[in-house]
């Protein structure tokens, strides 16, 4: 069967690490004989610029037939003065809330050749291999009521943390379950001394604890939890924490890495179908010159084979040649690298073919 992927490049460095990401794609597909169609469709900035709108229903409808969905980022400066639903950010929101995608899983693994690349010393984030489970669909941005009222200085903004304890039993399942097949061990995040759905949060995580007893769980508050991960990152395994805090938690873990580029994300529901995309943003100064770090789109295509395709030997491939290639420097701008973006997916493709047992060339 054919997997029907539908790719939104989006705005800045978006279509560059989109197109990097998808010809490691196409390599290991066709190394595998795996048939896959690609689709591709408009979101943020350009399709404002196109269709008056960050997501057009074409690309939401085409969207929710899709198997598998690629992102690249969305967002610039030429948008940045549009307000409200016309932002491109809300055509993102929007799909992920469409698509129901509730649990957005971001993987932060140090890479042994890269720990000086950080501002901490290698002796703290040596060994750090942990996961943020980022509650995605609810919480701060999308909670009712919010809004503006009023003018100068009676002018009132308002925005609203709404969770019911269903929203939070379902993304605190996956959760439990990826740190079942991992070192077994969940810190799940709140503000319960201050947030009354912090304390929702709390009791929900606290009661399903007992369908899951070989994990370990404990609840940590968000504010000494920073501290923490900067602190000692390698004693971290899975993290679970509403959509604000895992927001903002999982840019602080990405410092752990060397550089935001590195970093993955698959956004997942209650299906097979996900949504895929690279933790960075469209970064405007990067974008056209060909230096975009693309690792990250890279691997959420690995997390989109291993998740959405059921191809866990191509995403292991592609991961496989992923480290091997950081090892060797094959190395971007963003850290102290020369390598541009192309030539970063074509070392990859190369060494995930080999993985495969596939010599270039004659693949394609
Ligand atoms: C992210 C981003 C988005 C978010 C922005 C672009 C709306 O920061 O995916 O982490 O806040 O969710
Ligand atoms: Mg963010």
């Amino acid at each position: 069967m054919k997997a029907n992927v539908v790719v939104l490049p989006g705005d800045g460095v978006g279509p560059e690490v989109v197109n990097a990401g998808l010809s490691v794609l196409a390599a290991v597909c066709d190394a595998a004989n795996a048939q896959i169609s690609i689709d591709v469709h408009l979101i943020g900035g350009r399709a404002i610029d196109e269709c008056g709108t960050p997501l057009p229903d074409e690309t939401l409808d085409a969207c929710r037939a899709a198997d598998a969905i690629l992102l690249g980022a969305v967002g610039g400066p030429a948008w940045d003065h549009l307000r409200g639903e016309r932002r491109c950010e809300a055509g993102l929101l929007r799909l992920r809330r469409e698509l129901d995608v509730f649990a957005n899983v971001r993987p932060v693994k140090v890479h042994p050749h890269l720990a000086d690349r950080t501002t901490l010393r290698t002796e703290v984030t040596r060994g750090t291999d942990l996961v943020i489970v980022r509650e995605l669909t609810g919480g701060a941005y999308f909670g009712q009521p919010r809004g503006r009222i009023g003018t100068g200085h009676d002018e009132i903004a308002r925005d609203s943390i709404v969770y019911s304890a269903a929203e939070i039993e379902r993304v605190a399942r996956v959760a439990f379950a990826l740190a079942q097949s991992r070192r077994r061990e969940l810190i799940s995040i709140d503000k319960a001394n201050v947030l009354i759905t912090s304390q929702l949060w709390r009791e929900v995580v606290t009661a399903l604890a007992a369908e899951y007893p070989d994990v370990k769980l404990a609840h940590e508050l968000v504010d000494s939890f920073a501290m923490r991960l900067m602190r000692e990152p390698a004693s971290v395994d899975v993290v679970v924490a509403e959509n604000l805090f895992g927001d903002i938690l999982s840019d602080e873990a990405a410092v752990l890495a060397g550089s935001l580029g590195l970093l993955p994300s698959a956004s997942l529901g209650a299906t097979d179908q996900g949504l895929y995309e690279p933790i960075h943003g469209s970064a405007p100064a990067l974008t056209g010159r060909g230096i975009a770090n693309p690792y990250g789109t890279i691997l959420s295509v690995a997390m989109m084979l291993r998740h959405s395709l059921h191809r866990e030997d191509l995403a292991v491939a592609i991961e496989s040649a992923v480290e091997v290639c950081i090892t060797e420097d094959v190395l971007t701008a963003d850290l102290g690298g020369t390598t541009g973006t192309d030539d970063v997916a074509g070392a990859v493709a190369r060494e995930a073919l080999r993985h495969l047992g596939v010599h270039s060339g004659a693949a394609s």
